[in-house]
C-alpha cells in the first residue's frame, strides 16, 4: 500500500504557478515539508517535485517520457514541432546523437574562435557608442556567431530582424496575448526561411562546408535510414540559434554578479581559466533562468512510498535544486568557491537538466554555453572597461524568463 502524497487543495494552481513563477515549486517543497507534492495543473493532477533524488527518477526513461508533455504554447514557441525534445526512446537516441556529434573539442573550439572574433568587433563597435544595452547588444553578437558556427548564412541587413524572431521564440512561451503570438509568428518566420534553404541544400543549390551544423542535419538519416522532413531539420537547426541567442540572459546575469561582487571580479584578473570556470557555473546555478522541465509518468511505479499513475504531468524543479538547501551550503548566496570542492553530479546541479546526454534529455548546448560564458568573461573582466551608471538592476522571480529590467545599460566602452 502506498500513501498518499501531500497535495495542494483546490481545483487548479496554474495561475499560483504564474504568480509565483521560479518560486512556486519551493515554496511548497518547503511548507509540505516534502521534495514531492501533487497538485492540478491545466485543469489536470500534476506532480512537481525537486532535489537530487526526485531528478534521478525523472530522468530514468523507463519510469518518464516525453510524448505528450509540453503544453502546446511551448511547442508553438520555444521548441517547435516534431524536436527532439518531444521524442523519446530510440528516435530521440537517434536525434540526440546528431546534436552530440557537434559538441566536440574540435568544434567547441570552432565555436570559441568565432565567438572571440566576434567579441573583438563588437567591442569596437561599443567603443564608439555612448551607451549600449548589454542585452540587445549580446543578443546580436550572438546570433552572428551561431549562424558562422551552424553555416547559415545571414545578410547583416537581416542579423537584427533574426535576432528579435529569435529572441521572441525564448521570450514567450509563459506570455499572455500579443507577446505570446509575437513569438508564434516568429517561429513561423524562421522555420520557413530555413526549410527554403534546406530546401537548397538538398538540390545541391547551396553547399555548405562537411563540418557545418547545416550540412550534417540536412543529411542525418532516421533510425529507419530515411533523411528528416525539411520542416524538422529547420525546428533542429532553429534548436541551435534560438539558444545560443539565449545565453544573452546569463551573460547579462555575469554583469550583474561582477557588478555586486568586486571582490570576485578581483580574483578572475589573474585570467585563471579555474576561476572562470567557478564563476560561470555560479551564474548559472545562482541566476534564474530555466525554472523547471516536464514529463509524463511512463508507466505506474511507486517511489517514496508514493504512487504515480501512468500518464500525469509530472514537473522537475531545476530552479530549486539548484538552490536545495540539501545540495548546497547556504544556497541564496553567491559564492563561485562552491565548486573548488564540489563533488559533480549529473542530478543535483541541474540549471540545463540533468541526467545523461545521449540517453536522456540534457541540454545539447551545455558545454558550448560554458566555454561561450567563459570567453565573455573574460572579455567583460580582462579586455574592457566599462561604466555601469545607476538604473533599475533588479530582476523578476516570477517572470519567466527573468530579465534584469534595465537590459543593463553600460556606459564608456573601452577596449584595454
Ligand atoms: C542559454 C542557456 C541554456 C539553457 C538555460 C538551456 C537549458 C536547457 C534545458 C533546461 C533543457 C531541457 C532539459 C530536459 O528536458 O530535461 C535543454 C535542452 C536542450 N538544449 Fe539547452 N539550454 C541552453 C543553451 C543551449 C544551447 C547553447 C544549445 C545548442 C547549442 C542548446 C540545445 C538544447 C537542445 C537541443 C535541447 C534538447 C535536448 C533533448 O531533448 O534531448 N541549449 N536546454
Amino acid at each position: 500500500m502506498s500513501n498518499m502524497m501531500p497535495h495542494e487543495k483546490g481545483i487548479d494552481h496554474t495561475l499560483s504557478l504564474l504568480r509565483e513563477g521560479y518560486l512556486y515549486i519551493l515554496n511548497r517543497r518547503r511548507s509540505f515539508s516534502s521534495d514531492v507534492f501533487e497538485t492540478r495543473l491545466l485543469g489536470k493532477k500534476a506532480i512537481c517535485m525537486g532535489g537530487k533524488e526526485a531528478a534521478e527518477i525523472f530522468y530514468d526513461p523507463e519510469k518518464f517520457q516525453r510524448k505528450g508533455a509540453a503544453p502546446n504554447r511551448l511547442v508553438q514557441t520555444l521548441f517547435g514541432k516534431k524536436g527532439v525534445q518531444t521524442l523519446d526512446g530510440q528516435k530521440h537516441k537517434n536525434r540526440k546523437e546528431m546534436f552530440m556529434s557537434l559538441m566536440t573539442p574540435h568544434e567547441l573550439k570552432r565555436l570559441t574562435d568565432i565567438a572571440k572574433k566576434e567579441w573583438k568587433l563588437a567591442a569596437q563597435k561599443w567603443e564608439q557608442m555612448d551607451q549600449i544595452i548589454f542585452y540587445e547588444e549580446v543578443q546580436e553578437w550572438l546570433c552572428r556567431t551561431a549562424c558562422q558556427w551552424a553555416g547559415v548564412q545571414v545578410r547583416d541587413d537581416e542579423i537584427k530582424h533574426l535576432t528579435n524572431d529569435l529572441e521572441a521564440m525564448f521570450e514567450s512561451p509563459a506570455a499572455m496575448g500579443p507577446d505570446h503570438w509575437k513569438g508564434r509568428n516568429a517561429r513561423n518566420r524562421v522555420e520557413k526561411w530555413i526549410g527554403e534553404i534546406i530546401t537548397r541544400v538538398r538540390s545541391g543549390e547551396v553547399q555548405p562546408a562537411e563540418h557545418t551544423i547545416l550540412h550534417r542535419f540536412s543529411w542525418h538519416r532516421n533510425p529507419d535510414g530515411s533523411l528528416l522532413d525539411h520542416e524538422t531539420v529547420a525546428v533542429e537547426v532553429i534548436n541551435i540559434l534560438r539558444p545560443i541567442v539565449a545565453i544573452a540572459i546569463f551573460m547579462n546575469f555575469t554583469v550583474l554578479a561582477l557588478h555586486h561582487h568586486p571582490e570576485e571580479r578581483e580574483k578572475l584578473e589573474s585570467g585563471d581559466e579555474k576561476d572562470y570556470r567557478m564563476f560561470v557555473q555560479e551564474v548559472r546555478r545562482y541566476y534564474p533562468f530555466f525554472p523547471f522541465v516536464a514529463a509524463r509518468v511512463k508507466k505506474d511505479f511507486i517511489w517514496m512510498n508514493y504512487t504515480f499513475e501512468k500518464g500525469t504531468l509530472t514537473l522537475l524543479d531545476l530552479y530549486g535544486t539548484n538552490h536545495d538547501p540539501k545540495i548546497w551550503d547556504n544556497p541564496d548566496i553567491f559564492n563561485p568557491q562552491r565548486f573548488a570542492e564540489w563533488e559533480e553530479s549529473p542530478f543535483s546541479f541541474i540549471p540545463q537538466g540533468g541526467g545523461d546526454y545521449l540517453l536522456g534529455h540534457r541540454c545539447a548546448g551545455e558545454w558550448a554555453t560554458i566555454e561561450i560564458m567563459k570567453v565573455s568573461l573574460d572579455y567583460l573582466v580582462n579586455q574592457i572597461e566599462y561604466q555601469i551608471p545607476d538604473q533599475d538592476l533588479s530582476y523578476s522571480m516570477v517572470s519567466i524568463p527573468s530579465i534584469p529590467r534595465s537590459k543593463i545599460v553600460m556606459k564608456n566602452i573601452k577596449r584595454k
